[in-house]
């Protein structure tokens, strides 16, 4: 197992390239299974969680290859069962069941635990392919989904914790199939559903609405290949923008999209940090004492819950009480208690980070819990003063492509080593 070594306080400052998203390779991956001819998926970033989603469609029965963030699957003939072994490593998984029963009229995938971040239930994806006329069973730890036929209906996503991005994929990709007309009510409007929506069109769906609260889906009898550009993942571009905030000189984001990460360009402009916009890039730099912040995370485009952690590094050194609300996933602190360990004056009320800037974090051995967490302890090394090593590095590998390597290019003193 590796670990992440990183001698803290050196200043950061130059470019680096932002990967494909990994919450859109990972649904638009799923889709090729809805047409038995080839889709070629380019900028696929390079990253366990992909690895897993491919295994999955090899084991269902495509032909896969991949190159250089290149990805071709061609799904000519696919079983639709999907057991423990093979879906376990990944939440995600979940999203093969919407092109499974679209295209094959019935799946079988085991059911997905929870996970440190929370409960995670998919009530609401199996209330949608209900509502498309599918039986939905559980059985011996696997969800059941079958239908002779499945017809457009009129289904409302919203959950007690807003909309389901994950779900609007599942009910979407099931409905390109179904018979007649399908509205999605309370969809997602992450930009991740926006370029599978525009995937799947390109696949010959008739989707309207993506990017609004209502999908229209028009369904046709069959889908054909295409070929897709994935958009730039924007919470990794999130997180160098907070690296760059933490301990830089001045750092330059590119090949992202400015748009899509309004929300935390806004929060660290309140902290007073100087963000300069471009057409596919995003400098920040520093720009005086930072300020203390209150936000709170919301679904698109809202701040986002996959940015909290890193937030919470940066507040941790920002001078004041700063305070952030999960409203998403109200249990996902595991990052909090590690944070302590090097320093930071954190104390949660309910699903609220009361932060007590410090002067200084200390370099402290500390264990990622899960992805986004673990990026927030590899911010805080960066900007704490001795040496941090961060375990259980294959979290971090789950979601970011090369993060090490990208973080060397921009100066910071970090390498990976064998635990
Ligand atoms: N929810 C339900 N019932 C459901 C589905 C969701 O109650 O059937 C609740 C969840 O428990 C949560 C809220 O609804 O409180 C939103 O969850 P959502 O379904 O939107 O999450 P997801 O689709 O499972 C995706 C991302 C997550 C990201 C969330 C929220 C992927 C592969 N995952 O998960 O990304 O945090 O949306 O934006 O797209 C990450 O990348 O680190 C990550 C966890």
């Amino acid at each position: 197992m590796d670990k992440i070594r990183i001698q803290g306080g050196r200043p950061l400052s130059g470019t680096i390239k932002v990967s494909g998203s990994k919450n859109s390779a990972l649904p638009i991956l799923a889709a090729t299974l809805l047409t038995h001819e080839p889709c070629t998926i380019h900028r696929v970033p390079d990253l366990s969680d992909t690895h897993y989603m491919l295994q999955i469609l090899v084991h269902l029965g495509a032909q896969v290859e991949r190159a250089s963030g290149v990805v071709t699957v061609a799904a000519e003939k696919i079983a639709s069962v999907a057991p423990y072994d093979v879906v376990r490593r990944m939440r995600a998984s979940v999203c093969v069941l919407g092109p499974l029963l679209g295209r094959c009229k019935e799946a079988t995938v085991s059911l997905p635990g929870g996970c440190v971040i929370g409960d995670r239930p998919i009530d609401l994806h199996l209330r949608g392919f209900e509502a498309l006329g599918a039986a939905v069973r559980v059985e011996g730890g696997n969800i059941k989904v079958f239908a002779p036929k499945l017809r457009g209906a009129i289904i409302n996503l919203a959950g007690k914790f807003g909309p389901t991005v994950l779900g609007t994929d599942n009910v979407m990709m099931a409905a390109v199939l179904a018979e007649g007309t399908t509205v999605i009510e309370n969809a997602a409007q992450e930009p991740e559903v926006v370029d599978l929506a525009t995937f799947l069109n390109k696949m010959g769906a008739k989707i309207e609405g993506a990017g609004t609260r209502r999908l229209i889906i028009e369904g046709v009898p069959e889908l054909h290949g295409a070929a897709h550009e994935i958009i730039p993942d924007r919470i990794e571009t999130g997180t160098f923008l907070v690296a760059g905030a933490i301990c830089g000189k001045g750092i330059t984001v590119a090949r992202a999209e400015p748009e899509h990460v309004q929300s935390v360009t806004a929060a660290l402009a309140t902290c007073g940090f100087r963000i300069n916009p471009e057409r596919d890039s995003i400098s920040v730099y520093p720009n005086g004492v930072p300020k203390p912040v209150e936000l709170g995370t919301a679904p698109y485009p809202g701040f986002p819950t996959d940015m909290q952690a890193q937030m919470c590094a940066l507040l941790a050194t920002t001078e004041g009480t700063s305070m952030i609300t999960e409203n998403i996933f109200p249990q996902r602190y595991m990052h909090v208690a590690e944070l302590k360990r090097m320093g930071a004056r954190m104390q949660l009320d309910g699903a609220t980070a009361v932060i007590d800037g410090v002067d200084r974090l200390l370099g402290a051995p500390v264990m990622a819990s899960d992805l986004r967490a673990s990026a927030a302890l590899v911010l805080a090394g960066l900007k704490a003063d001795g040496v941090t090593e961060v375990s259980r590095v294959y979290h971090i590998d789950r979601g970011y492509e090369n993060l090490d390597e990208k973080l060397r290019e921009l100066g910071a003193q970090i390498e990976r080593v064998k635990e």
